[in-house]
């Protein structure tokens, strides 16, 4: 048997250890995602040229050759699909750009629109 003062020390431990665990992951994720936005928003403006026919404010293009994405804030799924597939004048991405950087651009317009 365990004694009990040690058995609390070993459970205050535990607790301390799953703390840090949790911010440590925290701060993990976050640096994360905010890399991949940041990489969709390069992408927007230069390898992807969305800019070049959408609005978006956060980017700070008004072009309007496709619609305003702040207008209809497209879910991530939405913006996969058509970057991946094309519509119609909207060319497919797909080749051109990684599945990767296609999320990552996904990514940043789904969250940026909202603004
Ligand atoms: C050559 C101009 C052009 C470029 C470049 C372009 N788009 Fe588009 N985009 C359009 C047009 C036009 C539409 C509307 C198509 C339609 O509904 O017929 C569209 C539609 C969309 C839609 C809405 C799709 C839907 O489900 O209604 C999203 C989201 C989108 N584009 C994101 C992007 C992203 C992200 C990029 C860059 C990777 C990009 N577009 C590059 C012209 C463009």
């Amino acid at each position: 048997m365990i004694p009990n003062f040690i058995m609390k020390k070993l459970i205050i431990n535990f607790s301390k250890f799953l703390f840090f665990l949790i911010v440590f992951i925290y701060v993990f994720n976050q640096a994360n995602s905010d890399e991949i936005y940041e990489k969709g928003r390069l992408i927007f403006l230069e390898k992807g040229n969305c800019a070049a026919c959408h609005a978006l404010a956060d980017a700070a293009s008004d072009s309007n050759i496709g619609p305003n994405l702040n207008q209809i804030r497209p879910d991530i799924n939405r913006v996969i699909m058509a970057v991946t597939n094309g519509i119609g004048i909207m060319p497919a991405y797909q080749g051109e750009l990684t599945p990767k950087e296609i999320e990552a651009v996904g990514h940043y317009v789904s969250i940026s629109a909202e603004n």
